[in-house]
C-alpha cells in the first residue's frame, strides 16, 4: 500500500498534487511519502511484535543503501528503526539522521582499514565480518583502536535468490559472505581474539526475493550452525538475517506478506534464545517514492521495409535518474499525472540520453499522453536516487519529501555552476 493517489483526477503524493509540486521543483524529481514509509515500517514492526519472545530483542535496520537520503532516514529514525550500512558515507548518514551507533550495523565485502577505524571509533552495534582476510585486518586495527568491538560471521549459505542474476548475493560463486565450514573455523578463530567479540552469525541472500522457501532454507541453516558453535562452548547471541523480501512493483498483493515472512523467521528461530536482525531496503522504500518526469516529445518512427513502426515517448528523466530497467531489465509503471481519456496506446519509453540503454520500457501499453504532460514511475523509492548520476552532465535528480500537506525539497538540484564549481582546470592547462 501507498499514499500516491489520485485526488480529483490529479495524481498525488499524501495531499500534495504532483502538479504543482512539478511546478515549483521542475522535473525530473524524487518524490517519497512519508506516510507510507512509516507504514511500511510500522507493518513489519507490528510483525515482531506479533511474534512475542520468539526473535528475541529485534533490531530493524534499514538498508541504507536502498535510499540514504538524510530525511529518509530521519524519518525511519524516529520510529526506532536502525541501519544496515556499507560504508562510511552510509553510517555517517544514519548518525546524521540520528540513528544511535547502538543501532548500526556495519556491513560490506571490502571494507578498508580507515572505515572500520572508523566504525570502531563511533562504536557501532556491531561489523559483520565477511572473509578471514577482513578478520585479520579488523583484529589489528580493534589492537591499534584498544577496542573490542562486536562482531557477526557473514556466511554464504549456498542458497541464491533474487530478482535478476546481479542481486542475487548467497549463491556459491557469489562474492558475498563464507562457506558453512569455514565460516564455523572463523568464528572459534575470533573467539579467541582479545580484540573482537563474535555475537553471532549473519546471511543475506539475495534481493526481491518473492518466494519464502529459500530464505528459510538459510535461517535453518543459521540456527543448525549457531547449536553447532554452542556445542563447541561458543556463545551466539544474535542472527542478522539480512534483508531481500521483494515487492510487488506491478501492483497487487505481495507475493510473501511481512507478516508470513517474520512468522517464518520466528519459527525457525523460535527456542533458540537470539536476539534477531532485519535489513529490509526495499521492502521500507520502494514504494514510498516515484520518480515524477515531464513528456519532452513523442516521436513517431514509421514502419520500414523489415520492421513495424515505432512510437517512442522520450521523458526528461534518463537512465542516469533511474538505473533500474537498463540495469536489471526492471519493471516501473509509468503512469500519467492527469490521465487524458481515450484507447491506450503503446509506447517505447525512453529518456534523452545518448545509448540505447537508456529505455525505460519497450511496447508499454498506457493512457495517451501528450508532451508536457507529467508521468510518475512508481516502486522508485529504493535503488533510485542513490543509483542515480551526473551522466552526461545532467543536473543530479533532486529529491522531494512529503508529509500530509507540506513537503520540502530533501536533496536539492544542483545548478550547472555548482557543478562546473567542483571541478578544477589542471594547473598547466590554465594559460598563463
Ligand atoms: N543487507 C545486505 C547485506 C544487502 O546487501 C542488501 C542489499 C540488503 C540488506 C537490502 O536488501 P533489500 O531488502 O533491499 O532487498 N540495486 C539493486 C538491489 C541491490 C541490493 C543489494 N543488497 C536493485 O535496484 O534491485
Amino acid at each position: 500500500m501507498n499514499h500516491f493517489e489520485p485526488i480529483d483526477g490529479i495524481l498525488h503524493a499524501e495531499e500534495v498534487s504532483l502538479i504543482d509540486l512539478a511546478e515549483t521543483v521542475g522535473t525530473p524529481v524524487y518524490v517519497y511519502s512519508t506516510a507510507t514509509l512509516e507504514r511500511h515500517y510500522r507493518v513489519l514492526a507490528e510483525a515482531v511484535a506479533a511474534n512475542g519472545k520468539a526473535l528475541g530483542d529485534v533490531l530493524i535496520a534499514f538498508a541504507v543503501k536502498a535510499n540514504s537520503n538524510v530525511s529518509v532516514l530521519a524519518t525511519l529514525a524516529r520510529l526506532g528503526c536502525g541501519a544496515d550500512t556499507v560504508s562510511e558515507g552510509e553510517i555517517r548518514r544514519a548518525l546524521k539522521a540520528g540513528i544511535p551507533a547502538s543501532r548500526i550495523v556495519f556491513s560490506g565485502v571490502g571494507k578498508t582499514d580507515g572505515e572500520l577505524a572508523y566504525a570502531l571509533d563511533v562504536g557501532v552495534r556491531q561489523i559483520n565480518v565477511e572473509s578471514p582476510s577482513e578478520l585479520d585486518r579488523l583484529i589489528v586495527v580493534a589492537e591499534r583502536s584498544a577496542a573490542c568491538p562486536d562482531i557477526a560471521i557473514r556466511v554464504n549459505p549456498k542458497v541464491g535468490a533474487g530478482g535478476h542474476a546481479k542481486i542475487t548475493t548467497g549463491g556459491e560463486g557469489d562474492k558475498f559472505g563464507i562457506p558453512v565450514d569455514e565460516a564455523l573455523a572463523l568464528y572459534a578463530r575470533a573467539a579467541s581474539s582479545h580484540h573482537v567479540r563474535p555475537v553471532g552469525l549473519a546471511c543475506h541472500i539475495g534481493s526481491q526475493i518473492t518466494d519464502l522457501a529459500p530464505l528459510e532454507a538459510a535461517f535453518v541453516l543459521l540456527r543448525q550452525m549457531t547449536m553447532t558453535l554452542r556445542e563447541q562452548g561458543l556463545e551466539v547471541s544474535r542472527l542478522d538475517l539480512g534483508g531481500g523480501l521483494g515487492v510487488p512493483y506491478q501492483g497487487g498483493a505481495m507475493t510473501a506478506a511481512p507478516a508470513d515472512y517474520v512468522a517464518m523467521a520466528a519459527r525457525v528461530l523460535d527456542g533458540l534464545d537470539v536476539d534477531a536482525v532485519f535489513e529490509p531496503g526495499r521492502l521500507l522504500a520502494a514504494n514510498a517514492g516515484i520518480l515524477l518526469s515531464r513528456v519532452i516529445q513523442i516521436t513517431e518512427r514509421a514502419a520500414d521495409a523489415d520492421g513495424s513502426g515505432r512510437r517512442f515517448l522520450v521523458l526528461d528523466a534518463a537512465m542516469n535518474d533511474l538505473i533500474r530497467p537498463a540495469m536489471y531489465d526492471a519493471f516501473h509503471e509509468v503512469v500519467p499525472v492527469t490521465p487524458r481519456s481515450g484507447e491506450a496506446v503503446s509506447y517505447d519509453i525512453v529518456g534523452p540520453v545518448c545509448e540505447t540503454g537508456d529505455t525505460f520500457a519497450r511496447d508499454r501499453t498506457m493512457p495517451p499522453v501528450q508532451p508536457g504532460d507529467l508521468v510518475a514511475f512508481t516502486g522508485a523509492g529504493a535503488y533510485g536516487a542513490v543509483m542515480s548520476s551526473e551522466y552526461n552532465t545532467r543536473p543530479l535528480v533532486p529529491e522531494v519529501l512529503v508529509r500530509n500537506a507540506d513537503w520540502a525539497v530533501v536533496r536539492p538540484r544542483p545548478s550547472y555552476e555548482d557543478i562546473l564549481d567542483r571541478e578544477a582546470t589542471a594547473g598547466w592547462l590554465v594559460k598563463a
